[in-house]
């Protein structure tokens, strides 16, 4: 259920203001460029403005790399390596952290557990190879839930050595902002009834850092469309109603194409997922994609897709399958088995929960704002707590994930990709690779990886006011 905000602005539309007629202001990357890099040589966290409303309105005061929101587009071969130096202008301490890449523990951007924070005025430089391809992005670590919701992320895409063909490669940064009549950026206090809901949700969805709706589309021609959830809280699931897109990747891992169905639609914060979309139709002509994460109560448009002069380029032959990175797959006869039970928040059970060795009533857990637990334990501050599990380097591991609350949880963990092997206790008849798996209310999942990484890794609930308010562990791999 989204959260019900009083402002100007109705949640229950995109379009809280009639989009501009113009052409689509997203990132649209000719065809060439996927064999070539772009990105700068710094990232520089900043104050900046941004025209999140367009025209309908004041810019929008935000916080964003190389003040662009999203953030510049960083892009790569596999193999290469990435060298970037981030430099703070905020005026409190930050990290960035590269979601879904295999990085060594030091360049994970976990503030303290992998490095110390970047303070005002200075600078870290993140460097590390680039061993899988994809679409990936990057984050603050740091205060997340402000410093990701006021703007600071943005896309990384590794190019495969091998891509797939199409005509045009399009990044949709999806995202919701919670603006006040000025569309400003209403303030980051702490608000139990997101807490302990499904999170900070916005009031106005952008594309690419602007609410225009229109996406120009030529007849004949293959996108690879890479959806990228950058928002704090919000699942999107995206209906392309008769286009019926291929899904080729998920969390930049790729899959056998299969057809986007209403069970694989709904992306979590913070996962990705790749689609091949075969423009059908004639000029003049206009589809829908709908929103559809929180049907039956509300659903809206996205995006309209507008078709313009046709394209030559006809390709309706199913995708061909993606090469598969370079994970090593968990040796599952042999793996470990860990339990992480989910508990807490609104319309949960939950009595009472661990903070730092001590026993808290929910009552005494709502006072400190902690209302999610893991295994029993609330994570106050996960660099001081001792690690939750320690793992040993070279082992294969089954995590065991059983959300017992009437809430969705997308679990993140840091250094590792995973492969999700059940639901339910069903056994999955393709075992996807990612980094982030959405739970259901109610549901039980299993992942399996094999712990190569050596460090203090993060395994997290990626609604960011739930990983504030205690839905956060440490495994440690040694
Ligand atoms: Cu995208 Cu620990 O996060
Ligand atoms: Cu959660």
């Amino acid at each position: 259920m989204p959260t019900e905000i009083s402002t100007g602005f109705n949640p229950h539309r995109r379009r809280f203001l009639q989009a501009s007629a113009t052409a689509a202001a997203v990132a649209i990357l000719p065809l060439e460029s996927s064999s070539s890099q772009s990105f700068p040589s710094n990232l520089v966290a900043s104050p900046a403005d941004a025209a999140l409303v367009l025209d309908h309105g004041p810019v929008t005061k935000v916080w964003a790399f190389n003040e662009t929101v999203p953030g510049p587009l960083l892009r790569y071969r596999q193999g290469d390596t990435l060298s970037l130096m981030v430099e703070n202008k905020l005026d409190q301490p930050t990290t960035v952290h590269w979601h879904g890449l295999r990085v060594p523990i030091g360049m994970d951007g976990v503030p303290h557990l992998s490095q110390k924070p970047i303070d005002p005025g200075d600078s870290f430089h993140y460097q590390f190879k680039l061993e899988d391809a994809g679409t990936f992005w990057y984050h603050p670590h740091f205060a997340s839930s402000q410093q990701v919701g006021m703007g600071l992320h943005g896309v990384l895409i590794v190019d495969e050595y091998e891509p797939v063909a199409v005509d045009r490669d399009v990044v949709w940064v999806l995202d919701d902002w919670r603006l006040d009549q000025d569309a400003q950026i209403l303030p980051f206090e702490s608000n139990m009834r997101d807490t302990s809901h499904n999170g900070r949700l916005g009031n106005v969805v952008t594309v690419n850092g602007t609410i225009d709706e229109k996406f120009e589309v030529h007849p004949g021609e293959r996108l690879r469309l890479r959806l990228v959830n950058v928002a704090n809280a919000r699942t999107f699931a995206l209906n392309f109603n008769d286009l019926e897109p291929w899904v080729i990747a998920v969390d930049g891992h790729p899959i056998n194409p299969r057809r986007l169905d209403q069970s694989l639609a709904p992306l979590g914060s913070g996962q990705r997922m790749d689609l091949i979309v075969d423009i059908a139709g004639n000029p003049g002509e206009v589809s829908s994609v709908i929103d559809q994460a929180y049907a039956p109560n509300f659903a809206y448009e996205l995006m309209q897709l507008v078709r313009t002069d046709n394209s030559t380029s006809i390709q309706n032959s199913v995708p061909k399958r993606l090469a598969d990175n370079p994970v090593s797959p968990p040796d599952l006869v042999h793996a470990k088995r860990i339990s992480f039970l989910f508990e807490g928040g609104a319309m949960g059970g939950m009595t009472g929960a661990t903070v730092e060795g001590e026993f808290k009533t929910i009552q005494e857990l709502v006072g400190l704002g902690k209302v999610w637990s893991l295994n029993g334990i609330v994570q106050n501050d996960v660099h001081l707590d001792p690690p939750m599990f320690t793992l040993e380097l070279g082992q294969s591991y089954i995590f065991e994930l059983e959300n017992r609350t009437a809430w969705e949880h997308p679990f993140h963990l840091h250094g590792h990709s995973f492969q999700v092997i059940s639901r339910n206790g069903e056994p999955l008849a393709e075992q996807f690779t990612r980094d982030t798996v959405l739970l259901q209310p109610e549901e039980s999942a299993e992942i399996a990886f094999l712990a190569d990484n050596p460090g203090k890794w993060m395994f997290h609930c990626h609604i960011l006011e739930h990983q504030d308010a205690g839905m956060t562990s440490v495994i440690e791999i040694i």
